[in-house]
């Protein structure tokens, strides 16, 4: 259930009393550090109170430093921010979760986190290498450690207390079941690229019905071109709507009960992207009737990041 009818301000609430998530968050898969910095504190100040980190983006310390300096600028309190991050592949072992969380909370310059997602359900070799490879190039898999082991290493940071709520991205269905089940707290939040052209209408039943938030990301479709952005139903909703695609995009995924992640990165950007408003129902119908089918990140498959090539090239993390 989202509350507000303000689209800009809905917080979904989490399961067990974790506190509410924002439904529109900032992500911060920014591989140059200035600009994380500029583009997250023109985030906050645009109205972004969610952000989404990851150990594997490189950048926790550029994110913290632009969210001490966002906060105490625009007056606002920690607790008024919704903060995730993610353990990487190479840090599954159990013995390792605890370690890798404080790293992530140091780098980050916080006392807490709102949420901690396992990054991927793949386990990578152990150790500081993030992308370990054997001779021939490919990736070194650890055979030696389970997902619900790793999971309740994480269900642990929450009983210790300076984690609020804990969940899991780029899981499939299939996987997600079993974890479920077996889970002595259950996941909060399951990240996973979402838009109209992937919908996963049978993973977010499953995630309404058994309270679990699901957060999209690549909502804009990464922004790649063609593509969401240029979508002739898309853009015929705009034009009657008077928003821009971006706007229409993003206020779907969250009239249809998602969380959302988007990645502006200038301050004209960040204030279009907030700038969202209901649609009407006929538009929700038209776009969920868009047949075209496209997944742009294959992390799901591999564990591996990054997006699929298009014309401009592929980014390093995801
Ligand atoms: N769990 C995972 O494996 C995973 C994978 C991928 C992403 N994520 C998370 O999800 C976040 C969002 O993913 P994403 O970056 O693919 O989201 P996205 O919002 O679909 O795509 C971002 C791109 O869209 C363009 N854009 C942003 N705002 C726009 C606007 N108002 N109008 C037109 N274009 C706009 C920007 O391109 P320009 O660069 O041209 O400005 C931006 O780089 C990431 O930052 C990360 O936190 C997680």
């Amino acid at each position: 259930m989202i509350e507000s009818s303000d689209l800009r301000m809905s917080r979904i609430p989490l399961s067990h009393g974790a506190g509410r998530i924002p439904a529109l968050g900032f992500g911060t898969l920014i591989p140059d550090p200035a600009v994380t910095i500029t583009a997250t504190k023109d985030a906050l100040a645009a109205g972004f109170r969610h952000f989404d980190c990851a150990e594997r983006y490189g950048n926790e310390r550029e994110v913290g430093t632009a969210l001490q300096a966002g906060l105490a600028a625009e007056k606002i309190a920690r607790e008024e921010i919704f903060v995730t991050t993610k353990l990487w592949n190479s840090n599954h072992r159990p013995e390792r979760v605890a370690p890798a969380f404080q790293a992530s909370l140091d780098r980050l310059a916080l006392s807490y986190l709102d949420l901690y997602l396992i990054h991927t359900p793949f386990a990578f070799q152990p150790g500081d290498d993030h992308d370990p490879r054997d001779q021939n190039g490919n990736v070194i898999y650890d055979r030696g450690v389970t997902l619900l082991d790793t999971w309740k290493a994480l269900e642990a940071l929450v009983d210790h207390g300076n984690c609020r709520a804990i969940g899991l991205s780029d899981i499939t269905l299939n996987e997600l079941q079993p974890l479920y089940a077996a889970a002595r707290i259950k996941p909060a939040v399951v990240q996973v690229e979402s838009h109209p052209y992937l919908p996963e209408t049978e993973l977010l039943d499953f995630c309404k019905q058994n309270g679990i938030v699901l957060l999209a990301f690549a909502p804009l479709g990464h922004g790649m071109r063609p593509g969401l952005l240029e979508d002739p139903v898309i853009a015929s909703i705009a034009a009657r709507v008077e928003k821009t695609p971006a706007q229409v995009l993003l206020a779907w995924a969250v009239q249809r009960g998602t969380a959302v992640l988007t990645t502006p990165k200038s301050a004209t950007r960040a204030k279009e992207s907030f700038d969202i408003s209901s649609l009407p129902q006929y538009a929700l119908d038209e776009i969920n009737r868009i047949q075209t089918r496209q997944r742009l990140n294959p992390v799901v498959t591999t564990g591996v990041p990054g997006f699929i090539p298009k014309a401009k090239g592929a980014e390093p993390g995801s």
